[in-house]
């Protein structure tokens, strides 16, 4: 000890501080490990620190959504569909769309009577969360040479699921086919009670619209109006959860070209002015009702040529009507 102060080792005798700083002739030697001890926990501090910060910044980026973002009303988007040779592309383009939207419940319910370990696999890796479900469309309706009503037993079922699992947010149809900026995701979550938009692409007029005159609804804009008190597309509407829910008896009618017009008067009461028009007050197009080329069913692998090779593999993955 010199100079009577504390002398703390660590470790070695060159890793050594003489905390007095008292200058009482302890040497220029002493001051200049001082200097170097200084230097190197110093530089320890700052490096640990980058390293925590980096490590941070990781976490981060690895994390999909801000905790703000995490917070906002949930979405709920329930997505029919059926087996066929499309389906996994169908699905796999949708679910990556909708990745890019937080606080959101998938509910894919295939027309079917029990689910495709296929597409299990194809929600599973897509890593959206998701509910799969069955709900077959009923015998009568398959047979029938007319028109079906496609995806209305699916889209039933769902909002039999949101009756018993949801209280808030928004409920949004949206086909396994269509096409969707994930920026209408946003505004819908906000919905009051009903909200529509515009949709490109259905029948010749290339739009589907509800029409506004001096910032008011004023009807609708569509190829087809049929009769229908909402001639609009089932990518073109969304509904607030708790205004669902305050209609128990709210559903989709087995009625071809009149699914969307029957479930929305079966929310009456429903004023004209209570319905929100999204997408810049539906002067936007976020939405397209696409279609799909349909692709005839993949022949059938010949095994015994293309034993012990990938095709084996590639063959369980083909959807096959
Ligand atoms: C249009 C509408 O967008 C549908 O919402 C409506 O149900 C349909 O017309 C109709 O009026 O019947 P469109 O593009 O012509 O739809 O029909 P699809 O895309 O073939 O089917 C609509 C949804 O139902 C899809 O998500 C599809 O996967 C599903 N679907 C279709 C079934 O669940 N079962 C089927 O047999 C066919
Ligand atoms: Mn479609």
């Amino acid at each position: 000890m010199k100079g009577g102060g504390a002398y703390i080792s660590i470790g070695s005798s060159t890793s050594s501080i003489n905390s007095m700083g008292s200058g009482s002739g302890s040497g220029s030697g002493s001051k200049m490990t001082l200097g170097k001890s200084v230097k190197m926990y110093l530089t320890i501090f700052i490096a640990t620190t980058c390293i925590y910060m980096v490590l941070y910044q990781y976490h981060m980026s690895r994390e999909p959504f801000a905790p703000s973002e995490v917070g906002k009303p949930p979405l709920y988007i329930i997505t029919p569909t059926y087996r066929r040779p499309e389906q996994l592309a169908e699905l796999t383009r949708l679910g990556y769309t909708l990745k890019h939207v937080a606080n959101l419940l998938w509910l894919v319910i295939e027309d079917a009577n029990k689910t495709n370990p296929l597409v299990a696999h194809t929600l599973d890796r897509i890593g959206v969360p998701y509910e799969y479900m069955v709900a077959p469309m009923p015998e009568k309706y398959k047979q029938t040479k007319k028109a079906k009503p496609r995806g209305v037993s699916n889209r039933n079922r769902g909002l039999e699921y949101l009756r018993q699992h949801a209280t808030e947010g928004v409920l949004y149809f949206a086909d396994d086919d269509n096409t969707y900026d994930i920026s209408i995701f946003e505004q819908m979550r906000y919905i009051s009670k009903v909200g529509m938009w515009p949709v490109g692409l259905v029948t010749k007029t290339g739009v589907s619209s509800p029409i506004i005159r001096n910032g008011k609804l004023d009807g609708y804009y569509d190829g087809w109006i049929g009769g229908r008190k909402y001639p609009v597309d089932m990518a073109g509407f969304a509904v607030n959860i708790k205004f669902l829910r305050q209609r128990p008896h709210a559903q989709m009618p087995f009625k071809p070209g009149y699914e969307e017009d029957g479930f929305l008067r079966s929310l009456a009461p429903l004023d004209n002015d209570e319905i929100d028009l999204l997408a810049d007050e539906c002067r936007d197009i976020l939405t397209w009702h696409t279609q799909t080329k349909k692709n005839p069913p993949a022949q059938a692998l010949n095994k015994t040529r293309y034993s012990n090779t990938n095709l084996v593999h590639i063959d369980k993955l083909l959807v096959r009507p």
